[in-house]
């Protein structure tokens, strides 16, 4: 059962929210929004960046050490507590590359198959599942950092290796303007 309200975790009030905010809206580009992200996928993260298979630069100098320091039984409570916040809303971004990200996002590229992200992370970005992530009105510097480590394969976590083919497809212009779609979900 998910409590509607649960309570802040001292960890969260102590730690986390100096760069994930007290709600789970971060204040840089750099740090993921956490607020309405699911809750078994919070938890999948912090075993990842416990098992060292996030390795990006970000993950690797800064969330391996955090992640490490959360006692075991606290894991849940905490990723519980960023799930039942309110995601972030959609923020205007690049009205060209919102477009060039939306027919992506919606309808994938026939000539490299590259499948259209709607039909796992959803048509509003919600994610059609719990462990597949919510991107929308996520930070634009967050998403194009993680499709960068997908496609370098520093971010190795993905079940059956489906965003490392993913963005092994995608140019960095592909990912800006996924990027900036995504922002405005
Ligand atoms: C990523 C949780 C503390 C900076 C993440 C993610 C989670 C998380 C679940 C992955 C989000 C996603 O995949 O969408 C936490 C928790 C914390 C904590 C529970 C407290 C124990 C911090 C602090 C900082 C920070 C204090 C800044 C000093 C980051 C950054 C990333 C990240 C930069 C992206 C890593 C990457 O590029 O792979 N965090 N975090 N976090 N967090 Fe934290
Ligand atoms: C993770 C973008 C297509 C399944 C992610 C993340 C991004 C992303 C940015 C990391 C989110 C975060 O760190 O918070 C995209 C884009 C797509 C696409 C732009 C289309 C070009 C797909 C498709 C599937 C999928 C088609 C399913 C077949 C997943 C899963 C994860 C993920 C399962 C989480 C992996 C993990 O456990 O860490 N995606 N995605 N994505 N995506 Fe996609």
């Amino acid at each position: 059962l998910v409590a509607a309200h649960p309570k802040m975790p001292a960890l969260v009030a102590s730690t986390c929210s100096a760069c994930h905010g007290m709600t789970g809206i971060s204040p840089l580009g750099e740090f993921p929004n956490l607020a309405g992200q699911g809750e078994p996928y919070l938890v999948k993260q912090i075993e990842d960046f416990r098992n060292h298979t996030r390795a990006d630069p970000l993950a690797k100098s800064i969330m391996w050490g955090m992640a490490a320091m959360i006692p075991r039984h606290e894991i849940r409570a905490i990723a519980l507590y960023f799930a039942s916040q309110k995601g972030a809303p959609g923020q205007p971004a690049n009205p060209k590359l919102v477009a060039a990200g939306r027919k992506l996002f919606m309808g994938g590229e026939i000539a490299t198959h590259l499948p259209a992200c709607m039909a796992c992370h959803g048509a509003t970005g919600r994610g059609l599942l719990p462990w597949f992530p919510r991107l929308a009105g996520q930070h634009q510097a967050y998403i194009i950092a993680q499709l960068q480590a997908f496609k370098a394969k520093t971010r190795t976590n993905d079940p059956h290796a489906i965003m490392r083919t993913v963005a092994g497809k995608l140019s960095t212009a592909q990912m800006t303007a996924l990027a900036a779609y995504v922002h405005t979900l």
